[in-house]
């Protein structure tokens, strides 16, 4: 088989983005999408105050700090041409007529207005000028009073905006997990077979989370940050288009620079990332395989290989710092030339009282803010292909059908109930689990009410693959299992599975108690009937050896308990299911004679008055049956009963010698 560590995917997946992909992510986002506008609503406004800062400053300056100017100059009917700035004293307040008397000689007055040029007022004493501009003050007092009104007021909107996304973040990845995991835990055993665990694990857990960061980044990447630089661009325009037009000389530059940069970056990002992925695999495969790993002496072997991934790792990373290095400081830089250029025109212009000084000091804040977003962009750009891809994976996962279910059929209409399970039958069985290398061959044989059918043959026979057969792990390539002379496809899959119990050769036992274990606590079960499967079960020995009894907590896979108690543990859920039908595949670990001993016996009461389908390694635990199936290289050799097999002198007999040491 081809290894499979879990990364080729990403190989193979095509663009980092993709419209379709961000369609089929709409869906999810519709239960919320109130609450998504409400938050696009919000961004807006946060928008329009970053806007309207740097204009509040202009304002300042413009109104409050630089003296009067021109065009209030012009206002009051005096001298344009000599465009020099000059401040007007209202005279009505006594203190300031005071100090226009004092420096009259400086002051020209009409009515109730005293006006100086700029120039002289460096002739007035500095405690003077500040109350010759109280008003002025006052002025810069509310103006900054609503600066800061403003910026509170953006604090508490970014803080509920953000909580909005987040929420609404959260709670898309919560409905994209719990479907995710609904729909793996439906589908189809041979998926299983085909998915590494770990891979699941990461689809679950790491790709989700990256479709929150999508959803977040997205959001703020296209909402505010274009919104932003669009505004920015806007206000530009407005606020003097000519200065605005010399600004945007550098954007050719800018747009060149982050397509490129985009264009590498996607290669080496990809890189990274399946690099990162290469090192989890070898490293939960490290952990997985430890025993091996000492046992075959293989560490130094195995410590090359990860060292050689590590720096493959670190290569790829230094290439991309190297793009970062690059593109970061350079749209730095370009932010920069562009407020050179700003301050060279833009100061030319004011000097020539084109511009307001203010108006200069909001130019160079709006560029510098215009910069920003795009500097970021490659953090940006980062997120939104690492999520692309998670989504890519989430959905080629939520896209796999269950091969189980019926194809077209209309759902439950011709379902058969089933009360009891008079027959199972095998018609002409084939199967296989990689196209044309069939594991079963033509298998038929019956299963009665109440009979015992023995399966036996040699390791990779098909004994399992024959056993999975009936709970529908899988559907035959070709034939029919028939229950009660009816194809098992039309009777309801879980309805038909509540009737049988199969104790697998390699039992399963959840982390949690025993007793959740054996009891699953789908219907109510008293103390005494408890105590009757637990003895029936041979378990009782085992429970009263555990400290906590059946409340001892098993851990995961149940691995602290040996595989022969496992087996017995699994008996008695068997038990607890009250089957019709048992599917029993004897464990071929190394049990002790003694646990063995317990398990037929268990086994023995299990299949008292039931149906069976026993797998068999040990000949003795089939010797009872009614009839015996020698399975080898997945065909029916030889049926019949133990004696029956044993006097035909075939396979069946000698297994048997080879067992007992003949
Ligand atoms: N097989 C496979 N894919 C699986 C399980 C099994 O290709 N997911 C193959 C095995 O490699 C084997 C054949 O199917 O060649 C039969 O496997 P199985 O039914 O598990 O054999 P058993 O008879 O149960 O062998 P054992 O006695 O070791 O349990
Ligand atoms: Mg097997």
């Amino acid at each position: 088989m081809h290894p499979d560590f879990g990364y080729f995917e990403e190989t193979k997946l095509g663009k980092p983005y993709d419209i379709k992909l961000l369609k089929r992510l709409y869906p999810y986002s519709r239960p919320y999408r109130l609450l998504l506008f409400g938050s696009i609503g919000l961004v807006l406004l946060i928008t329009a105050l970053d806007l309207a800062l740097p204009y509040i400053t202009k304002v300042a300056i413009d109104r409050y700090i630089v003296p009067q100017t021109d065009s209030l100059f012009k206002d009051s009917g005096y001298d344009t041409e000599a465009k020099s700035r000059r401040l007007k004293v209202n005279v009505t307040d006594p203190a300031k007529r005071r100090l226009v008397q004092k420096y009259s000689d400086l002051f020209y007055t009409e009515g109730q207005i005293a006006t100086i040029p700029y120039d002289a007022l460096s002739q007035v004493e500095k405690s003077d000028i500040a109350v010759l501009r109280q008003n002025d003050l006052a002025g810069l007092g509310s103006i900054s009073a609503i600066f800061l009104g403003l910026v509170i007021i953006n604090f508490v909107l970014n803080f509920i905006q953000k909580m909005i996304m987040e929420y609404t973040g959260h709670m898309i990845m919560h409905d994209l997990r719990m479907r995710l995991f609904t729909h793996i835990q439906n589908l189809a055993i041979e998926f299983f077979t085909r998915n590494p665990v770990g891979r699941l694990v990461t689809r679950v857990t790491n790709d989700v989370q990256n479709m929150h960061e999508l959803f977040t980044s997205v959001i703020s990447l296209v909402f505010k940050d274009l919104f932003l630089l669009l505004g920015i661009a806007l206000v530009l325009l407005i606020l003097n288009w000519k200065l605005a037009l010399v600004s945007f000389t550098v954007l050719p530059i800018v747009l060149y620079a982050s397509l490129n940069f985009s264009k590498r970056a996607r290669d080496i990002f990809r890189e990274l990332r399946i690099k990162i992925a290469e090192i989890n695999t070898r490293f939960s495969e490290t952990i997985g395989g430890i025993r091996i790993i000492q046992l075959f002496r293989q560490e130094l072997n195995n410590y090359r290989r990860f060292k050689a991934l590590n720096h493959e790792n670190y290569l790829a990373g230094m290439r991309q710092i190297h793009v970062l290095a690059v593109f970061m400081p350079l749209i730095e830089l370009l932010g920069a030339v562009a407020v050179a250029l700003v301050i060279f025109y833009g100061g030319g212009r004011v000097l020539g009282g084109f511009l307001s000084l203010g108006a200069l000091v909001a130019f160079i804040s709006y560029i510098r803010m215009f910069f920003r977003p795009i500097r970021d962009l490659a953090e940006k750009y980062n997120i939104l292909q690492n999520a692309m891809a998670s989504a890519e994976r989430i959905f080629l996962i939520l896209d796999t059908k269950n091969k189980l279910q019926r194809p077209s059929a209309p759902p439950n209409t011709d379902v058969l109930n089933l009360e009891q399970i008079t027959e199972v039958k095998l018609e002409n069985v084939s199967f296989s689990y990689v196209e044309n290398e069939p594991v079963l061959k033509g298998i038929s044989f019956n299963i009665q009410a109440g009979e015992t059918v023995a399966v036996v043959g040699p390791t990779g026979a098909g004994k399992t693959s024959l056993i999975n057969l009936i709970p529908r792990f899988y559907d035959p390539t070709s034939g029919r299992v028939l229950i009660n002379g009816h194809a098992l496809k039309n009777f309801d899959t879980s309805l038909f599975r509540s009737k049988i119990a199969l104790v697998m050769q390699e039992p399963f036992l959840f982390s949690g108690t025993i007793r959740e274990n054996i009891f699953d606590g789908s219907h109510p079960i008293s103390e005494k009937d408890m105590k009757n499967i637990l003895k029936a079960a041979n378990c009782k020995n085992l429970i009263d050896r555990l400290p906590d009894g059946l409340d001892t907590t098993l851990s995961e896979g149940g691995a602290s308990i040996s595989s022969g108690e496992r087996q017995l543990i699994s008996i008695a859920r068997a038990f607890a299911r009250e089957p019709q039908l048992i599917l029993f595949d004897e464990a071929t670990s190394y049990i002790d004679s003694q646990t063995e001993l317990q398990i037929q016996e268990a086994l023995k009461k299990l299949m008292e008055n039931r149906t069976s389908l026993i797998v068999a390694h040990r000949l003795s635990t089939v010797r009872n049956a009614d009839r015996i199936l020698v399975l080898n290289r997945g065909r029916i050799i030889e049926t019949g009963s133990h004696l029956e097999l044993i006097n035909k002198k075939g396979f069946y007999f000698r297994l048997h010698q080879l067992q007992n040491g003949i």
